[in-house]
């Protein structure tokens, strides 16, 4: 548990593409602030993903991470880029993710960085006895916004890769505080979509935070 007095490094992040009328930027923006207000002292690092897209992962970024970076000013620009985002996250003491469903997964705009967090020898090693995350130590909430429901009683739960993608993934990397916030079917009706909201903004302000 974090001593609310000592300042902590958040890292918030959104990938909707809905802007304004985005639920996981909602939620996303109420945790930051619920956080904020237990740790006044931090520093917010903020990145939007949809807004400022990462390039998506190719062999030459893979080459590069072998020294091999081409003479291309936008390329070289990219892989500073990429850098940064792997620090901001290795960094983090507290990361606050927005991350809606988009074709059952998480949007392609998250996925990109994912793959930028994703590095051997910083975030995970393969050792004799399987693979070791090295990012231990933080804690995650994530705000999950979906437009139907796939909790485990549900027709749907096979479908569902993006809550338990990103449990894995943040497992696989040693992160295990993981909180998630879900607003769900939110595509079945006004009625269920403001219930929704309205339960998932009651769940952030009763958070336990650290
Ligand atoms: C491109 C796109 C794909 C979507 N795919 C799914 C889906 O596979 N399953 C689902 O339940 N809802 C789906 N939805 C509904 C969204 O999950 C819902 O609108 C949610 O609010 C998105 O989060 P956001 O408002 O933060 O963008 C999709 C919406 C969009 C725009």
């Amino acid at each position: 548990m974090t001593n609310p007095s000592t300042p902590v490094k958040l890292l918030h992040i959104d990938s909707s593409i809905l802007g304004e009328h985005s639920v996981s930027r909602t939620l996303s923006a109420d945790i930051t602030r619920a956080v904020q207000q237990q740790h006044p002292e931090s520093a917010v690092t903020y990145r939007d993903l949809a807004q400022h897209p990462l390039a998506h992962l190719s062999g030459a970024h893979l080459s590069a991470s072998s020294g091999n970076i081409p003479d291309d000013a936008a390329f070289k620009a990219d892989i500073e880029t990429g850098a940064a985002v792997l620090e901001e996250f290795l960094a983090a003491d507290i990361i606050i993710l927005g991350a809606p469903m988009y074709n059952f997964t998480i949007p392609t705009q998250l996925k990109a960085w994912v793959d930028r967090i994703c590095v051997a020898g910083k975030t995970f090693r393969y050792t004799a006895n399987g693979a070791e995350g090295l990012a231990g130590g933080k804690k995650i909430f994530i705000a999950i916004s979906r437009g139907g429901f796939y909790g485990k009683d549900t027709p749907l739960i096979d479908f569902e890769h993006q809550e338990s993608y990103l449990r894995i993934l943040f497992n696989f990397l040693g992160i295990t505080d993981l909180t998630f916030i879900r607003a769900e079917g939110l595509s079945t009706g006004e009625e269920a979509r403001n219930a929704a909201l309205t339960h998932a903004k009651l769940e952030i302000e009763t958070l336990i935070l650290p």
